[in-house]
Parts: structure tokens; C-alpha cells; sequence
């Protein structure tokens, strides 16, 4: 895939939700009713990366404005966050249907676009928000996922594939998380809690 280099970082992310609003890829843009491409700051110091839009997102077009949305606006504001100040995105930019997780390939059709938005947006901090975000970055960043509880809360370092740049990886729980499972809120504020700390030593 090829992208042109139009400029600001606003402009090349509105060019690239366009190219992102008309792909055919994968067999998620059969059922789609509109793309997610992610919305927040451009360029941003911080990207948090979901799985895939839900029903909300899809009839939308925006990340995280359903339920789980609500828990993530929740989780920013323990930490002196606003959803303003971050990017927020997900690994596929289309509704997987019934809302499951998206498959290898469809990850793989979609990681182009989310190549491009970390290229443009230049993040110090991505934060991938479960296991499926997680295991995505992680891989195509090469490093070792060995699993999702050894990796959640911790700070790993990679180089951004275009320029060399440094940056973080700080994987969490996914916001949803307590509504399947309602004991998991401690964990998953732990996990925000430790993002903010980490923000703070990087200020
Ligand atoms: N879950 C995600 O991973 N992304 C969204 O946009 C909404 C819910």
C-alpha cells in the first residue's frame, strides 16, 4: 500500500481516514456501516489502540463512544486525562460482525493504516488495550508476547518502523473488560493508574 505525503499531520490523517473510508481489503468492509478511522490530537504524545469498532462505533464512525467508550472516559480522567488529549484507535478500522475478535488476516489487511497513523502522528506511548491489541503490536513490533498477564502495566521500548524513532509500548486491559468481567476493575485501574505514572517520569 502506498500512502502520498501531504503535509500536515492533520491533512495526511484526513487523506488517510479517506483512503481508510474506501478499502475493500478485508471481508470486514462487506458488513461495515461506516469506518473507524480514530480521532484525537495530530500529531499526539499518546495513541491508545482497541480491538475493533462495536455497534455503536460502526453506525457512528468514532472510537469507543459505546459502552466501553464510557469506562474509557472514566479510566483518562483518574489519570488527568481527556479523551482531547489522545489519539484513540483500534487495530481494525471495521466491525468485525457479532462483535468478535478480529482474525489474523483481517489484522493484517488493516495494519497498514495503523502503520501510517503511528507514522504521522508520531506517539511516545502506544497503548494497546487487551490481548488482541497487545499481541498485535507486540507482533509486529517483534517483540515477545508471552502473555497478556506478563506483558499488562509494563513499559517495553521498540523503534518506529518508518523513522528509527523511539517509542513505548505500555499494553493495559481493555476498558470492556468489566463488563464480561466485573472483578477485573481492579487490574484494569491498576493498569491506568501505572499509565500515568509512567507519563509523569516521561514529562
Ligand atoms: N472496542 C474497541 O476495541 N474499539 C472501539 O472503538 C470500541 C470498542
Amino acid at each position: 500500500m502506498s500512502f502520498e505525503n501531504p503535509g500536515t499531520p492533520l491533512n495526511a490523517m484526513t487523506m488517510l481516514a479517506g483512503q481508510i473510508g474506501s478499502c475493500r481489503k478485508c471481508a470486514l468492509s462487506l458488513s461495515r456501516i461506516k469506518t473507524v478511522p480514530g480521532e484525537g490530537p495530530a500529531p499526539c504524545r499518546v495513541m491508545l489502540i482497541g480491538e475493533g469498532p462495536g455497534k455503536k462505533e460502526d453506525e457512528s464512525g468514532r472510537p469507543f463512544v459505546g459502552r466501553a467508550g464510557a469506562i474509557l472516559s472514566d479510566l483518562l480522567a483518574r489519570i488527568d486525562l481527556s479523551r482531547e488529549e489522545v489519539f484513540i484507535t483500534s487495530v481494525v478500522k471495521c466491525r468485525p460482525p457479532k462483535n468478535r475478535a478480529p482474525v489474523k488476516e483481517e489484522i493484517a489487511a488493516c495494519m497498514p493504516f495503523l502503520d501510517r497513523q503511528i507514522a504521522i502522528l508520531s506517539p511516545e506511548i502506544l497503548v494497546p488495550m487487551g490481548r488482541v491489541a497487545a499481541s498485535a503490536i507486540f507482533s509486529r513490533y517483534g517483540v515477545a508476547f508471552p502473555s497478556f498477564s506478563e506483558v499488562r502495566g509494563k513499559r517495553f521500548s521498540v523503534n518506529e518502523k518508518d523513522t528509527g524513532r523511539e517509542m513505548s509500548i505500555i499494553p493495559v486491559y481493555h476498558p470492556a473488560v468489566i463488563t464480561h468481567n466485573p472483578p477485573a476493575r481492579a487490574a484494569l485501574e491498576e493498569d491506568f493508574i501505572r499509565l500515568g505514572e509512567i507519563l509523569h517520569t516521561l514529562d
